[in-house]
């Protein structure tokens, strides 16, 4: 059975700060966190949605180096970049900070202290690749090879995207340095890992048994990673970007940016609530949810579990002892799949991508949410496609909910110049079962919400405009002339349901929320 809960911290993955962000990234995760984090305030929940940029890690140094500039520069520059963009796109993060914070790089290395304190990790020496042109170890994006699970000839050292799964660099067939593009040589060097394979037991029954209800696309690849068992994983790097390994001996190494992203939930949730972060973190009441870009499943399902179960102890799931307790585990791992672009995979380098300042120079800002929410990649590979786009908005949006809401606004404009009242002797069956269905549609509309099956709320919310549409078609105010009490019934029935239908729709189309209420006669926030 579904527990209830008091609040809901809601996390979208951090973007790496080393370009803007792009239509893919919004539809995959962070207009379907806006969606549920706009429904549940809505509903008078207590939720608070957390961002901010990823700038560690070596997407970082390979841009800086490209360009010639300092990491800092990069991420700089794209942390701003991605700030405006999220706030043009309307995603109404409670907080938008960055892993370069002080209070993060305390929160970072204070936990992989206390990990390293409690000996939750194993210290181990080993031969890692080395490009001796360029004179420095190849971690993750690095070194370039085949994965040797799906054959994909460009996986990099510390994962696959095409198939997800997580790598270590020498798991790759035929490595190249991304750097100068040689075959590089074994070199030792001493790492922390993490002991997955420790873990491994819990999170498949945690998983496995106690989370069916998962998305099929997480649950799968969990079930898959698991059923193929898990190795301990490198969390620290010989890097000169990054939270600097906070133990004796490891000058010249961070932590690998993938162990430190996720404590940078905690550390933004610290940020905004200093005094009551742990309250979202620790409380049993709380129910935290992650969403995730389909290339993050891993390290949300396996890592970073296994991270807040080293730090917890003895395998606590968190929640059991109160505010001061363990971390909280996540209650659901919403991962998209991917959007392709007319029939093509985004690619910033091969321009095949759009940004979020280019569209929204052409198109308002809820014409592009209505489109990602019908047409995302929700459940199954999606493709953007300009045609599609316009056939969506001008024979939905516009047609049936744009025109409805004029139709009604003028008319009782014309009419009355207000919101006309209801005389109850005139009510008919017809407006009886009119506003039983647009109310009906909150509990059908919220509950497809909030089980992730946002498409099918929308064409639900979506369903109650047309029949809003049809039910003024029916009743044909426009030929009411000699009984003002019915015309007024009519238009104040139809002013309800519009009413009504604009609170299912406002989580996907928050600015013309905001409109329809104060063409209603709405007036300050809707
Ligand atoms: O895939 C990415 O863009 C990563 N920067 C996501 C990190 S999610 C979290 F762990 F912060
Ligand atoms: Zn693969």
């Amino acid at each position: 059975m579904e527990k209830n809960f008091k609040r809901t911290l809601v996390t979208t993955a951090l973007p790496y700060a080393n370009g803007p962000v792009h239509i893919g990234h919004l539809a995959g995760v962070y207009v379907p966190a806006d969606i549920y984090t706009r429904y549940l305030r809505l509903k008078g929940e207590d939720v608070i949605m957390i961002g901010g940029s990823d700038e560690h890690g070596v997407p970082i140094t390979i841009k800086a180096k490209a360009e010639g500039v300092t990491p800092q520069d990069i991420v700089d520059r794209y942390h701003n970049i991605i700030k405006k963009s999220f706030e043009e796109f309307g995603i109404s993060f409670d907080i938008y900070s960055r892993t370069t914070s002080k209070i993060h790089s305390e929160m970072a290395s204070d936990f992989f202290r206390k990990l390293y304190d409690k000996g939750e990790f194993i210290e181990k020496t080993s031969m890692q690749y080395y490009d001796e042109e360029a004179n420095q170890f190849l971690a993750d994006r690095y070194i370039t090879g085949t994965c040797p699970h799906c054959g994909n000839e460009h996986a990099y050292g510390d994962q696959c995207e095409a198939c997800g799964t997580s790598l270590n660099a020498t798991d790759l067939i035929n490595p190249k340095s991304a750097i100068t593009g040689n075959q590089p040589v074994l070199r030792e060097t001493k790492h922390w890992y993490l002991p997955l394979d420790k873990w491994e037991p819990f999170l498949r029954q945690w998983i496995l048994e106690e989370h069916k209800e998962w998305k099929p696309n997480v649950y799968g690849q969990c079930k898959s990673w698991l059923d193929m068992g898990l190795q301990p994983r490198a969390v620290s790097r010989d890097l000169d970007w990054g939270v600097p390994v906070p133990v004796e001996g490891a000058e010249g190494k961070v932590l690998y940016v993938w162990f430190d992203a996720p404590i940078g939930y905690i550390s933004n949730t610290k940020e905004l609530l200093p005094d009551k972060w742990e309250l979202y973190w620790k409380d049993k009441d709380t129910k935290m949810v992650h969403f995730i870009g389909k290339d993050n499943i891993v390290f949300h399902s396996q890592i970073w579990p296994s991270e807040m179960l080293a730090y917890n102890g003895k395998g606590s799931k968190g929640g059991e002892t109160g505010p001061m307790g363990p971390l909280n585990l996540p209650e659901q791992v919403v991962a998209s799949e991917f959007m392709t672009m007319e029939g093509k995979k985004f690619s910033s380098s091969r321009g095949i991508v759009i940004y979020v300042k280019d569209i929204l120079a052409r198109y308002p800002v809820d014409a592009v949410r209505y489109y990602i929410s019908v047409a995302g990649p929700e459940s199954s590979d999606s493709d953007f496609t300009w045609a599609e786009f316009v056939r969506h908005n001008n024979e939905e949006l516009a047609a049936s909910w744009g025109n409805l809401v004029n139709r009604v606004a003028n008319l009782m404009n014309k009419n009355f110049g207000e919101i006309p009242a209801l005389d109850e002797s005139e009510m008919t069956d017809e407006d009886r079962a009119l506003l039983s269905e647009t109310k009906a549609a909150f509990n059908t509309v919220g509950s497809l919400i909030e089980n992730h099956r946002q498409k099918n709320a929308l064409s639900e919310a979506m369903r109650v405009v047309g029949d809003i549409n049809k039910y003024i078609s029916a009743t044909e105010p426009w030929k009411i002339k000699d009984n003002p009490a019915r015309l007024g019934t009519v238009l104040h029935v139809a002013a309800q349901a519009v009413s009504d239908a604009n609170h299912l729709l406002a989580p996907f189309l928050p600015h013309s929320a905001q409109k329809v209420w104060e063409a209603l006669g709405g007036t300050g926030t809707f």
